[in-house]
């Protein structure tokens, strides 16, 4: 069934929200389920369309999964029966591509079609660093018709060097190495507190990983994972998202909570250049209202620069702000696409090339019928919405729900008019 949401905008928005678990460190420990016969309990799950599908997957190679009275739900090894990672499931979710190691370990063979997930680069999403790094592990490669065969006897410990600084590559081969034969290294990692998160978990059910966080990872292969509860972080681009809806809302005090403020430190950084007035506590961040917001320039980065799930937000935000900014997005080829729909609100950008935009603002927005090209430019045209005169209607909402728990229900809290209406 399709549905849209509907969103009267200029609603003053204050009161509290809560950040739920992040859906990037979620959608990494699935997979470890494939690597342990003993329970594995996750709490702090996100309900949101990618985690049913990693649930699905899980079922689907033969698993048990379900949710526990006191509410984690629990994976429990009833046989790992199939080497098919299943084509509809791996064409939703990008990663999905993180059960390929695990399965490759546990059954010497894997077979599964290119991932999907969102469209923002051109073309697919690669993944040879990926296939790059089992090869070198020992895993026969076959490619065919854009479906990969990947075959293993055992896995070995290796020396891999990351070309281009991959989040889930770096979390996908961490996790396979775990129990291949001996030392592997780890170069030039990507370093997302999700990775750390995923390093501390394994190394509790008795892996052995050092310098996770860091650029340079070790893993020293051991024979057998045991079982244990993972809580997921609170997810740090929610955080960020819902303080620059605040402050771009600029109508009342908002408080974010149950986040962790440290993993947000270069959206901090800009918060003081361009004037918001925020206030960082344990778990918690306050966005009080601003006289004026002053325009400022961002380059998307690795962690721990300005994150690119961020810079959608930003940009909309830079549409209230006094000035040009130049929003540079350096990890992908599609990510400013989005920006077309804003102009068609109001707003006033002109498109440099692919990667740059120039904002210049303030401008008003007004509602407008718009469709939700991928998960974070749909959060951003809600985040619009609700700060544009009049209606707005939003549809393909499936895009945003993938990675947002009831989205409408906690911006109603903070006094916002969404409603999720079904299209037929
Ligand atoms: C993760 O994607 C996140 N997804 C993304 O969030 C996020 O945008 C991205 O990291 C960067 O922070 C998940 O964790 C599920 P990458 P990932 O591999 O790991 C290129 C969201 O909205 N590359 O770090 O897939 C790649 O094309 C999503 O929640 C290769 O060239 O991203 C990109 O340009 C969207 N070859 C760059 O590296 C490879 O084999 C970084 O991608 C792998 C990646």
């Amino acid at each position: 069934m399709d549905q849209k949401f509907i969103i009267n905008g200029q609603q003053s928005l204050a009161g509290t929200i809560q950040v739920k678990g992040a859906k990037n460190a979620a959608l990494k420990i699935f997979p470890v389920a494939l690597l342990t016969h003993e329970p594995i309990r996750i709490s702090n799950l996100p309900e949101i369309e990618d985690c049913r599908r990693a649930e699905e997957m899980l079922l689907a190679l033969g698993h048990e999964v379900k949710k526990t009275k006191l509410g984690p739900v629990e994976i429990r090894y009833k046989s790992q029966k199939c080497v098919n990672l299943p084509a509809d499931l791996v064409n939703k979710f990008r990663a999905s591509v993180m059960f390929v190691g695990p399965l490759l370990a546990s059954c010497g063979e894997v077979y599964f079609p290119h991932p999907g997930g969102c469209v923002i680069g051109a073309g697919t999403r690669p993944i040879d660093e990926f296939i790059d790094g089992f090869q070198k592990m020992g895993a026969k490669i076959e490619v065919a018709e854009n479906k990969y065969r990947l075959t293993a006897k055992k896995l070995n410990g290796a020396k891999i060097f990351f070309r281009k600084m991959t989040v889930t590559g770096t979390e996908s081969l961490m996790t396979t190495a775990c129990l291949a034969q001996g030392e592997t290294i780890l170069k030039n990692c990507a370093m997302e507190p999700e990775i750390s998160a995923l390093a501390d978990f394994l190394n509790r059910i008795g892996a052995k990983i050092e310098g996770a966080g860091t650029p340079n990872i070790k893993i020293s292969g051991v024979k057998k994972l045991g079982g244990g509860e993972y809580k997921i972080i609170p997810d740090r681009i929610e955080a960020g998202t819902f303080s620059m809806l605040a402050a771009a809302s600029n109508s009342g005090k908002v408080v974010i909570q149950n986040c962790e403020p440290e993993h947000l430190e270069a959206l901090w950084a800009l918060f003081d250049k361009i004037g918001v007035k925020y206030k960082l506590g344990k778990d918690s961040i306050e966005i009080s209202p601003a006289k004026k917001l002053i325009a400022c320039d961002v380059k998307t980065h690795e962690y721990p620069g300005f994150a690119t799930d961020l810079q959608p937000a930003y940009t909309v935000l830079m549409t209230q702000a006094q000035g040009a900014s130049l929003i540079h997005e350096t990890i992908y080829d599609r990510r400013l696409i989005f920006t077309d729909s804003l102009t068609q609100m109001g707003a006033n950008i002109i498109m440099a090339d692919p990667h740059r935009v120039v904002v210049n603002g303030p401008t008003k927005l007004y509602g407008r019928k718009l469709m939700s090209p991928d998960l974070r430019a749909g959060m951003t045209l809600v985040m619009a919405a609700l700060i544009a005169q009049g209606k707005t209607e939003i549809s393909n909402i499936y895009q945003i729900e993938r990675g947002y728990e009831k989205l409408d229900e906690r911006l109603r809290g903070l006094g916002a008019d969404i409603k999720k209406v079904s299209t037929n």
